[in-house]
């Protein structure tokens, strides 16, 4: 790996609306010393460099520019968010095929280069594209991160935030499982300021699992509100993005909901889920092991299955 201080470099992969919004957000947070933007259409990639750069007067400087997979060799993070998105009523599973044969030439492209850092992989379906880039590039499980359930887990703690008129970031509480549609919200792990959601549920009479129910269903099925509105998301994943990036390049430490790995957590194995699990410049440093309501594990392990099956029909 790059020796530290050296400055932080970060490629991105595909700058689609996902990957430029991604690379608007680290200009704005001053995140990074040097970004470069590799797309197929070289000329998007330019356009968005010198549009970015235009903007860098008003934010704190840094390198950006349009480059080639060579640029990856000396990369601190490589982050993938190339790849085709769900069109209305398509799942992200849907997507396997088409995003699954672009990925083993991406992931070939940037090994080539020499690169020794770190994957994130944000194309859908994220698990499963995961755990292929994680087998093509050969590199340590710690080092290929996907964004998994970060965003779902967001939009979560924003839709709690609302529901008890509490600042989302005092909620605490995760979207675990696939990054789709059987993913489970952990309610017995939920607490609004270190006050379990369920204790709320016992006291309060207007509070009641019906009406939070409701709130995870929007949670899970908002892609599919934002895309019959919009066409496609990308300002929350980009956000979720930035903030998997200070986490890994600030070794921070941060418990974030990522797809990793497992080997033998929550009686799961050789599959890339989303977990909580503890980030820092090393890439992943541990999965925490929530000790999950029977209902809760039940979930888990049938998104595992679903995700497994998956990837079984992708690799045949
Ligand atoms: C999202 O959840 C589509 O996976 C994307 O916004």
């Amino acid at each position: 790996m790059k020796v530290q201080g050296k400055g932080t470099k970060v490629v991105i992969i595909g700058t689609g609306f996902v990957g430029s919004s991604y690379a608007y957000a680290l200009l704005n947070q001053e995140v990074v010393d040097e970004l470069v933007l590799v797309d197929l259409n070289k000329e998007k990639a330019e356009g968005d460099a010198m549009d970015l750069n235009h903007g860098m007067p008003f934010g704190s400087p840094m390198k950006i520019w349009a480059g080639t997979y060579e640029d990856c060799k000396d990369a601190d993070l490589v982050v993938i968010t190339a790849g085709a998105n769900q069109g209305p009523g398509e799942t992200r599973l849907d997507l396997i095929e088409k995003n699954a044969k672009i990925f083993k030439s991406i992931v070939g492209s940037v090994m080539a280069s020499g690169f020794d850092g770190i994957f994130i992989v944000a194309t859908n379906p994220v698990d499963i594209l995961s755990y292929a880039t994680w087998k093509f590039s050969g590199l340590p499980m710690e080092r290929v991160i996907g964004s998994g359930t970060i965003l779902d887990t967001a939009r979560f703690r924003f839709l709690l935030g609302q529901y008890f008129d509490v600042d989302s970031r005092n909620v605490h509480a995760y979207i675990m499982g696939e990054h789709g549609d059987t993913e489970l919200p952990v309610w017995s792990h939920a607490d609004i300021g270190g006050k379990p959601i369920l204790t709320y549920v016992d006291e309060e009479n207007h509070i009641n699992m019906n009406e939070l129910e409701k709130i995870f269903t929007n949670v899970r099925d908002a892609a599919y509100h934002i895309i019959e509105r919009k066409g496609a998301t990308y300002y929350g994943i980009a956000m979720g993005l930035v903030r998997l990036t200070k986490a890994i390049l600030r070794n921070e430490n941060s418990v974030l909901t990522i797809s990793t790995l497992l080997k033998g957590q929550y009686g799961l194995d050789d599959v890339y889920i989303g977990v909580p699990a503890v980030v820092n410049r090393q890439g992943i440093r541990e999965v925490l092991e929530l000790n999950l309501h029977e209902d809760e594990q039940k979930k888990l392990h049938h998104s595992a299955g679903v995700l497994k099956r998956s990837n079984k029909a992708r690799s045949q």
